[in-house]
């Protein structure tokens, strides 16, 4: 969830540390702090809200002109939002600097520990008991310190360390948190994730679970977890400076919704060779599998819940799709004959990662669906796809889902091949419906001029509904949460069939409820439920193919969507829903990119 970067070179540190949190907001933005080491020790800054309150602070401080130091922007997790909590975290000598992302779950009792041998602590911080372990075990070897330091912790980290003895250097450590090294030319970096430092390097290497680090100016020294030195692959990143900044529009969710048919386009051209799907690197045998189970969290559990019924529809193989953070614990009947799905977009949510551990001690084969190269999950997995989506940095998803999507129809199609439960004119016609969906969903943009009117009328409504059935109803759940999270609009998804039983209740005149009409051979059941909502005085938003003529004598407003195969209408009916929850969250000034309380990867359970 936090976002942590380390500088060591010969340039002013504290400008590098402050341009990279900037880059890693997206992780975390309660407050935000530096360190640097300077000829004085160390001097660190912090402050509460944005990154740009630090760097305002950091104006007004004379003396911070270290070349060496660490950074952090946070999300709150033991203790409020406040300066004191906010990294770094300084040990009680002074000596040692802490950056840490993750949670220490012992750190009570460590703490009781400490404190019994006269520590004193500041912070209401899980992370400050290490920075005093790291004190309390220094005997004049930093590594050493580090290595008896996490040695006691349990949970998740990544830290990385700064001390005074030794000028230069910065110290890591990882344990189910995502930590990289980025390789400059008389400079190393320690950062999060890459957009940190796509501007300074584009080679990294990932560092693994257990392993500890030391970056200087010239050098990289990576040790496994019994301290001894692991040479280690560069990984050279392909995509550039631009896909990690805004480009001209004033949100990267924006951009990013706008890159939408790009995305798919790059998630599916290399996938279809000669009017096949072929998953290259996909080694399973389906006929193995007597099910398969989805888990997920967000929005990646609500294209599982769209890819639940694709799969279904043309494998005609049970699945179920389940949020992870139930699913690990729910001890779910599985075998090895139970295929596994885990989707995520980061790669490194913490609830997915728990769930696959459930799920391979189980015996199942796990797949994961994944947008980040070399993450936690994508390691973790026995098989990957990834949604080439690029780097996404606004906090609501959007082309990650759908590249998410697109996947799941592939694998579908893929796997209902295989299992000879697809073939012929069938199988063709999806496949050439699936190479149309980046100029469909060019067309879904095109459409969907209609949301942003109708924003501006509904945006300060207290609550609003979505409806469908079917996979109308999966992308319901994924419009509703769109508009949630990113502008405080109440909004509930609902299976249209159930809203009788109940929640009929709350249709009041003026009500606005969105009606997904994409599924059409329940189109004339949906249709009924509009009637229902309109008898209480609602007002229907449909979202309907532009075959559907019907549907203008039924709703108060429509946003046509392109029609495409039946099942991968989600892919493009999602648009308008994106781009209604944008403008929504435009005319009640949001902070469309960072919402409130949330961050872009929960790697905290
Ligand atoms: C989506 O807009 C949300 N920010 C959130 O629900 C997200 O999809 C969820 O946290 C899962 O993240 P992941 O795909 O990185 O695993």
């Amino acid at each position: 969830m936090c976002g942590i970067i380390g500088y060591t070179g010969c340039d002013k540190a504290v400008p590098i540390l402050l341009e990279g949190l900037k880059n890693l907001e997206y992780r975390g933005y309660d407050s935000a702090g530096v360190a640097v080491q300077t000829a004085d020790g160390i001097r660190m800054i912090k402050a509460t809200g944005k990154v740009e309150n630090l760097a305002a602070k950091a104006e007004s401080t004379l003396g911070l002109y270290g070349v060496c130091g660490i950074g952090h922007t946070r999300w709150a997790t033991h203790g409020s939002p406040s300066d004191v909590n906010a990294h770094p975290h300084m040990s009680a000598d002074g000596r040692f600097a802490i950056v840490h992302n993750g949670i220490i779950e012992n750190y009570l009792e460590l703490k009781k520990d400490l404190e019994k041998k006269g520590v004193e602590f500041k912070s209401e911080t899980d992370t400050e008991v290490i920075v005093q372990l790291l004190a309390y075990y220094y005997d004049g070897d930093v590594r050493k310190s580090l290595m008896r330091t996490v040695a006691r912790l349990t949970g998740s980290y990544a830290v990385a360390v700064i001390c005074a003895d030794c000028p230069g250097v910065v110290y890591a450590a990882r344990m189910s948190s995502p930590l990289i090294v980025g390789v400059g030319a008389g400079e190393n970096y320690f950062a999060s994730d890459i957009t940190a430092l796509i501007r300074h390097t584009k080679d990294v290497i990932d560092l693994d679970d257990g392993e500890t680090a030391e970056i200087s100016m010239d050098g990289v020294r990576i040790f496994n977890r019994y301290g001894r030195p692991v040479e280690k692959k560069l990984r050279h990143i392909l995509w550039d400076i631009a896909a990690a900044e805004k480009g001209g529009y004033p949100h990267f969710m924006l951009k990013e919704i706008m890159e939408q048919p790009q995305a798919i386009k790059a998630t599916i051209e290399p996938r279809i060779k000669n009017g096949r799907v072929e998953l290259d690197d996909l080694d399973i045998d389906m006929s193995a599998f007597d099910r398969v189970l989805i888990t997920a969290c967000g929005s990646a559990y609500h294209a599982g819940c769209v890819g639940r019924l694709v799969i279904e529809t043309l494998c005609r193989i049970p699945v179920e799709a389940e949020v992870a953070s139930e699913f690990r614990y729910r001890n779910a009947v599985m075998s090895e004959k139970t295929l596994v799905i885990a989707i995520s977009q980061s790669g490194e949510t913490a609830d997915t990662i728990a769930a696959m551990r459930e799920a391979k001690k189980n015996g199942a084969t796990v797949l994961a669906i994944v947008n980040v190269v070399g993450s936690t999950i994508a390691k973790l997995a026995d098989h990957v796809i990834y949604t080439w989506a690029g780097p996404e940095i606004a906090v609501a998803t959007t082309k990650g889902y759908v590249t998410q999507l697109v996947v799941l129809d592939l694998f579908a199609v893929w796997a209902a091949e295989r299992l000879g439960r697809l073939g012929g004119e069938e199988y063709d016609g999806l496949i050439r419906s699936i190479k149309a969906l980046p100029s469909k969903a060019q067309r879904a943009l095109d459409l969907s001029g209609g949301a942003k009117e109708l924003a501006k009328i509904y945006h300060d409504r207290s609550s609003m509904f979505f409806i469908g059935r079917n996979l109308d109803y999966a992308v319901a759940m994924e419009g509703s949460l769109k508009l949630k999270e990113i502008s405080y609009l109440h909004s509930e998804a609902y299976a249209a069939g159930e809203l009788k039983h109940g929640t009929i209740a709350l249709i009041e005149p003026g009500r606005l409820v969105a009606a997904l009409c994409c599924c059409d051979r329940l189109y004339e059941k949906t249709a009924s439920n509009i009637q229902q909502v309109k008898a209480r005085g609602a007002k229907v938003l449909a979202l309907a193919p532009e075959s559907n003529r019907a549907i203008y004598g039924e709703a108060d407003y429509v946003i046509q969507v392109p029609d495409v195969h039946p099942l991968l209408f989600p892919a493009v009916e999602i648009i308008p829903m994106q781009l209604f929850a944008y403008c929504v969250a435009l005319e009640n000034g949001c902070d469309i990119d960072k919402p409130k309380n949330l961050a872009k990867s929960v790697t905290v359970e």
